[in-house]
């Protein structure tokens, strides 16, 4: 990383973490994913289960990450050999799911540099219109063409070293952004049906509460936070001492997890109010389908659609950024490559990674697999193989092998922070992580031979 050539403690201020995290953090996972993960798995079961999850097991496993990181001062790969040579495979591992998941967060942001296109050439009447989202996926060259654009604007930003500046961009954009959604919010549920929708959303039904649901939000929870995948380990090493990491936790995953809820209760509601109950199955095309058919009801919707989805690209670089970085750190490592042509060849790699996802949402939609399409089976290999090996990993190391005074030292920082959430920490990281994160390998194994579907 850019920030990897200076000195340690490299944020220049407490904000300037956080900024950064939830920078990373805050991006298409809590507009577009999260409400699709909330329409496909019960509506308000799901938000409970997800809200108990992330605030809890979540914000625990970003402390672990960081606490990890800012011990060891180390990136992702020296981190975990820092801890025994053997474990060098686990860095290995966590630099994989950015290597698998880029690829595909760029087809989603090259939909979002599509809408937003659309928006700004003032067409956001046609985007509203029956079935221009499938008929854009359908063509074969233009959501091509839109990815690669989504590659190649991360790709100038990481070459350039711009992306030291995106403390800054998040610190201005993200509160835009919220009140953007808080407003649209407002008028959403102003639509006839909403609120029946709002109920859906908030209340749960625990008769609908399964397995699948705490998996479900246990593989959103990962995503949403950038967690598991070194991310927060390599900014963790750039945290100063004088920064308590439980607050800087706090503060990230609120903010991560509240711009998801208010994003969920802009989408889901409208998609019933629209398209009735039936909607909810539109799975990842959902927000492209459900949010202009808003804007367009609304006085001034094309503007609003326009600044809506500048601001989404915004979130969906940021994130990028952050992605890109890690896999490109690695590259430049493994390959002793120098950071341009590594740039370069992971932005080459990632585009021809990204092909079969884009067209599996067209062309090759027919090709499934236990009726999951190329983005099901992408997302499942980093989300319930490769993640959970990551995190079970990380949680035996810091929970287990690191004795608790270590970990208890880096989050006090030797006594100067308080460790309010310590008993509850340890019980996290001890027993619940490494049991849900099997019982996700567990079926996701299941899953693969055919005796449950995911
Ligand atoms: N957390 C980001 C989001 O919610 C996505 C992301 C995942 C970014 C992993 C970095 C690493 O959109």
């Amino acid at each position: 990383m850019e920030m990897q050539r200076k000195s340690k403690g490299n944020f220049s201020s407490k904000i300037g973490f956080v900024m950064a995290a939830a920078g990373s953090a805050v991006g298409l996972g809590n507009v577009w994913r999260f409400p699709y993960f909330v329409a496909t798995y019960g509506g308000g079961t799901f938000l409970f289960v997800y809200l108990l999850l992330a605030l809890v097991f979540g914000l625990m496993m970003i402390i672990a990450e960081v606490a990890f990181g800012r011990k060891t001062g180390k990136s992702p790969i020296g981190a975990f050999k820092s801890v025994n040579p053997k474990f060098g495979i686990f860095g290995f591992l966590a630099a994989l799911v950015p290597t698998v998941i880029f690829p595909y967060y760029s087809v989603i942001g090259g939909w979002v540099t599509k809408f937003g296109f659309q928006y700004l050439r003032g067409g956001g009447y046609y985007a509203s219109h029956d079935g221009f989202f499938s008929n854009f996926n359908s063509t074969f060259w233009d959501p091509i063409f839109w990815l690669g654009l989504f590659i190649l604007i991360t790709t100038a930003l990481v070459i350039t070293g711009v992306e030291k500046g995106i403390e800054k961009v998040s610190m201005y954009c993200m509160p835009v952004f919220f009140l953007m959604l808080v407003g649209l919010v407002i008028y959403g549920l102003t639509i006839p049906g909403a609120m029946e929708g709002l109920r859906h959303y908030l209340v749960p039904n625990f008769d609908n509460l399964s397995v699948m649901t705490f998996i479900a939000a246990a593989r959103q929870i990962f995503f949403s936070l950038s967690l598991a995948m070194g991310i927060m380990i390599t900014y963790g090493s750039y945290v100063k001492k004088e920064q308590s990491i439980e607050k800087a936790a706090l503060q990230i995953g609120l903010l991560d997890t509240g711009i998801s809820v208010i994003a969920g209760m802009l989408v889901v509601p409208t998609v019933i109010a629209i398209f009735g109950d039936e909607g909810l199955g539109q799975g990842a095309g959902l927000m492209f389908i459900t949010l202009p058919r808003v804007f367009e009801q609304m006085p001034g919707g094309n503007a609003i659609g326009a600044i809506f989805f500048v601001m989404m690209l915004i979130a969906a670089i940021t994130s990028a950024v952050s992605l890109m970085e890690v896999v490109v750190a690695s590259v430049m490592e493994w390959f002793k490559l120098g950071r341009k042509k590594a740039t370069i060849a992971v932005a080459i790699g990632s585009f021809l990674l990204a092909l079969p996802t884009t067209l599996g949402f067209g062309v090759w939609s027919h090709v499934r697999w236990a009726g999951m399409n190329m983005l099901g089976i992408m997302s499942f290999i980093s989300d319930t193989v490769l993640i959970p090996i990551v995190a079970l990993s990380l949680s035996i190391i810091v929970g287990w092998v690191l004795k608790p005074h270590f970990i208890r030292d880096e989050v006090t920082a030797g006594g100067k922070h308080e460790f309010k959430t310590e008993k509850l920490f340890f019980f996290m990281i001890k027993w619940v992580a490494p049991c849900l994160m099997l019982l996700i390998l567990v079926t996701s194994i299941l899953n693969t031979f055919g005796f449950i579907t995911i």
